[in-house]
């Protein structure tokens, strides 16, 4: 049984198998073609957090392959204490093909892959977003087919995006770099457990944007508050403004750089509306491949091919 709760998860093989899968059902659906290789299974999700592209994009993906969706609040579902995670895990395993939770803590959803008997999937929790940097970095590769050394630049806190980007850059053989105020980079732990799972992965941490940016072909950003440090956010406003992505960071990357964000963005805080609208800016692909990445995910998780 295939389950995603980090990118330490997967081998590269898997990532290629999940890339080449979400490739080929995009170009399909694009043809006007929708394989049900989910006939009749079921995804269940449940979201402590909210959720734009995670949820819809996951249900989208599970309808066109001829599957359904069934969503859930945690409350509704029973999170706040109704009874025990385990048994609410055991109960909604029993109902699904494949569940997906988006969390704030990854214990969690550890303790629905033991307990589900049923594939699990991480929507999103406080350490890791692997299906966003699955989704990365196939928009990546539409741009830089040979995504091997190429430079993918993150700026802004280094959180659960900037942590699964990072390891997928490991995965795919891209170096990668995060500019951000000292006290916000990736902890000594993560890089000590991913350079254990990719030794050739050169990760760079700077509090000079500028500098980080130089041959960059990608540049990224994130909001500066995830969801549950809300009440962090005017300090962190004024803590990262140095670190805004603006015409004048993008135009110091190489010429053909692209600008990327996960989404949703707060425009006038880690990104002007002009870097948004820009020529350079494929946050708009980037949002929808997470649908397209989603099928590779599903097929290559679920269906018998
Ligand atoms: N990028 C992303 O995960 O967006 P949502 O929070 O809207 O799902
Ligand atoms: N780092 C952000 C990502 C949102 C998709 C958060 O966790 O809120």
């Amino acid at each position: 049984m295939k389950h995603l709760l980090s990118l330490f998860d997967l081998s590269s093989e898997d990532v290629r198998d999940v890339l080449d899968f979400a490739r080929r059902l995009k170009q399909e659906t694009l043809a006007g073609e929708r394989r049900p290789l989910c006939a009749g299974k079921i995804l269940s999700q449940v979201f402590e957090k909210p959720s734009l592209r995670t949820r819809v994009s996951f249900e989208a993906a599970m309808s066109q392959l001829g599957g359904s969706g069934i969503f859930l609040t945690a409350k509704d579902a029973g999170f706040e204490g109704r009874e025990t995670k385990e048994d609410i895990a055991k109960v909604l395993g029993g109902y699904s093909d494949v569940i997906v939770l988006r969390t704030f803590s990854q214990q969690l959803i550890e303790t629905f892959r033991d307990h589900a008997g049923c594939s699990v999937i991480n929507g999103l929790s406080d350490d890791y977003h692997p299906c966003q940097a699955l989704a990365d970095i196939l928009t990546i590769e539409e741009h830089f087919p040979e995504s091997e050394g190429r430079k993918v630049v993150y700026v802004g806190d280094g959180n659960n995006v900037a942590r699964s980007l990072a390891l997928i850059c490991g995965h795919v053989g891209a170096q990668f770099a995060i500019a951000a105020p000292q006290g916000y980079w990736l902890t000594d732990d993560f890089l000590k457990k991913a350079k254990t799972k990719f030794p050739n992965l050169t990760i760079e941490q700077t509090d000079q944007p500028f500098e980080a940016v130089q041959n960059a072909d990608i540049i990224y950003t994130d909001v500066w508050a995830s969801m549950g440090q809300e009440q962090e956010k005017d300090q962190r406003a004024k803590t990262f403004a140095p670190f805004q992505v603006t015409k004048k960071l993008l135009d110091s990357a190489n010429k053909d750089a692209k600008f990327m964000h996960c989404l949703p963005a707060r425009r006038g805080l880690e990104v002007t509306d002009e870097v948004m609208s820009d020529p350079r800016s494929i946050v708009f692909p980037q949002a929808e491949n997470r649908m397209h990445l989603a099928k590779g995910l599903f097929a290559w998780m679920l269906a018998d091919v």
